[in-house]
């Protein structure tokens, strides 16, 4: 079993048995006998089985058990060491273990709440706070069952309640020091990139556009979506004028995966103002990377990308050769994008498709009617690509695969989610069975280029409870805390960086940092065994852990954060910043 579907049996056992316990103490109260006996046999088998789920979790790492270890299980023992042997012993009326078996079920369900609300990592605080809310939770059953509990048991119990309830709350509640993420600070002057040769306007503005037949309000660039594909030449320097008609909640130009120097990186509040109506920005920087990257504006970006502020970015050697198409998919408004075309490619010409994943979500691509290679993941060209017959690659959100062959005498299609985008003549294929490529097994080898990191970190991905805004919301969060509460990574130019990175929750996380391209390293520790994977864009799946590195060299302040926007919105965004 996958780590991510242990994560998931985990959660509903331990749903059983906190329904089980204290089904079968409201039942008990209710002198339902037989009920209350299945129902306390079915909590119990469940609290057991837990016992297997949770070491199992613990051995593919304590991220994903540590709260289980530490809170929920000594909890659920003392439930069922207080329950047990009292609900054998009830012979005749069986109300009289109904506090108990309540008492099993708070603490069951307390130690659930830990881990759907806080996870990782577990504090002290947070154990304190579960036992205050068992122990107030049980006084009260006992007082309304009648069951009189001696004086000194209520005292104690009250007093242990509130004991657990302030130093939990002091401990959970302290503030840590704010983290020194300095925003909206300098704007340096572009003007180091040398003489623009290649000149672009871009406004953004509320436009309709048409899909598949049909009428849809978009924010577009220039009125279309996507907007303008810039393209350049390597060496040329590129300056882009953005303009914003009328997107109220700003607009900026993120160069996604385009490791501009910081200042021209878009993101407001961290690198620049968000460029308001009538307001304009310049960028400018050189392309002296080729490869298929895209731009996005990173102002209210879920809603901006979503309503369609994105475009393509590809950078060519010169000269170009052959058919050179870009696919950048997208959703707007629940309709596809791009719509299929159909263009008849001479036999024998070679043709490179760069796919280009611009939603929030993984999608899935299947090329029929050719062997093909991926010849580059994120702009980065790969080492030894093999040829791939009827295989699917899985593009996450953000990224970028080029594939390429040389035109067949007989059509060839390519499909997105089973939908036909792209054809050189009629095919039809069923692409949905198709094995999916594993980029971390394809390509020719080349050893790691550093042997030691000068610093590490590790970002466990997961869900939680944040109070810290005006209103509580359940956050996307990154080591427990959500943006802007997360610390900033500090690194020195001239690092090298190693990032730990753990999916604890049931979602996929497509990470994304800015600035740099990471190298994979392993995978649920099984190291990366085909070409480098030198990537802007990762999915992390739900119960993965994956170890990347890169060098620091490109300094400023940089947003690290899932591309999933509407999660980076919802917490799980934070800084990588250079001392
Ligand atoms: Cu394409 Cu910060 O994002
Ligand atoms: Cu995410």
């Amino acid at each position: 079993m996958t780590t991510g579907s242990l994560l998931a049996v985990d959660l509903v056992i331990a749903v059983l048995a906190a329904v089980g316990w204290l089904g079968a103490g409201a039942a008990s109260a209710a002198r339902r006998r037989p009920l209350a006996l299945g129902l306390a046999a079915l909590a119990l088998l469940a609290t057991l089985a837990r016992a297997g789920t949770v070491t199992a979790l613990a051995r593919a790492g304590w991220w994903f058990a540590a709260e289980k270890v530490l809170i929920a299980a000594p909890l659920s023992f003392a439930g069922v060491v207080v329950a047990g042997p009292r609900l054998l012993r009830a012979v005749g009326d069986v109300r009289a273990v109904a506090v108990p078996l309540l008492f099993a079920g708070y603490a069951a369900g307390a130690g659930l709440l830990v881990t759907v609300l806080h996870g990782y990592p577990a504090s002290a605080g947070v154990g304190l706070l579960a036992l205050a809310g068992v122990v107030a939770a049980t006084a009260v059953s006992w007082r309304i069952l009648g069951a009189r509990p001696s004086p000194t048991v209520s005292r104690a119990a009250v007093a242990v309640a509130v004991a657990a309830l302030v130093t939990g709350t002091g401990l959970t509640v302290t503030p840590e020091p704010a983290p020194a993420v300095p925003h909206d600070h300098q704007y340096r002057e572009a003007g180091t990139a040398g003489e623009p040769t290649r000149r672009f306007t871009l406004t953004a503005g509320t436009a309709t556009v048409t899909v598949a037949g049909r009428d849809v309000a978009a924010w577009a660039f220039n009125g279309q979506v996507p907007g303008p594909e810039l393209t350049a030449t390597v060496g040329d320097v590129l300056e882009v004028t953005l303009r914003n008609r009328d997107i109220g909640r700003g607009v900026t130009l993120h160069w996604h995966g385009y490791d501009v120097p910081n200042s021209q990186d878009g993101v407001p509040g961290v690198t620049q103002a968000a460029v308001l109506p009538g307001q304009e920005f310049v960028y400018r920087f050189r392309a002296d990377q080729v490869g298929t990257y895209w731009y996005h504006t990173h102002s209210a970006s879920d809603v901006g990308v979503r309503k369609g502020l994105y475009g393509v970015l590809v950078v060519r050697p010169a000269p170009v050769t052959g058919v050179d198409v870009t696919v950048p998919v997208h959703t707007l408004s629940g309709l596809p994008l791009p719509a299929a075309r159909t263009e008849p490619v001479q036999a024998g010409t070679p043709v490179r498709l760069r796919l280009i994943n611009t939603d929030s979500t993984t999608h899935r691509y299947a090329l029929a009617g050719t062997p093909f290679r991926v010849a580059a993941i994120d702009g980065y060209d790969l080492r030894g690509p093999t040829p791939l017959v009827d295989t699917t690659v899985l593009i996450p959100a953000g990224g970028r695969y080029d594939l390429v062959f040389t035109a067949p005498a007989t059509p060839v299609a390519l499909f997105v989610d089973g939908r036909q985008v792209y054809a050189t003549g009629p095919v039809s294929a069923a692409t949905g069975g198709w094995p999916v490529l594993d980029p971390l097994g394809y390509g020719a080898a080349a050893p790691v280029p550093w042997s030691r990191f000068d610093k590490t970190f590790t970002l466990v991905l997961d869900r939680g409870l944040d109070l810290r805004g005006l209103l509580p919301r359940y956050a996307h969060t990154v080591n427990g805390a959500a943006d802007p509460d997360i610390p900033p990574q500090v690194v020195r130019f001239g690092d090298v960086v190693r990032f730990t990175i753990v999916n604890r929750s049931q979602v996929v996380h497509p990470w994304h940092l800015h600035g740099h391209h990471v190298l994979v390293l392993a995978r649920d520790g099984r190291p990366a065994a085909g070409s480098p994977l030198w990537l802007d864009s990762f999915d992390v799946r739900p119960g993965e852990v994956w170890q990347v590195a890169f060098r620091a060299d490109n300094p400023g302040m940089w947003a690290n954060h899932c591309h999933n926007l509407a999660h980076a919105d919802a917490g799980m965004t934070l800084h990588l910043m250079y001392a």
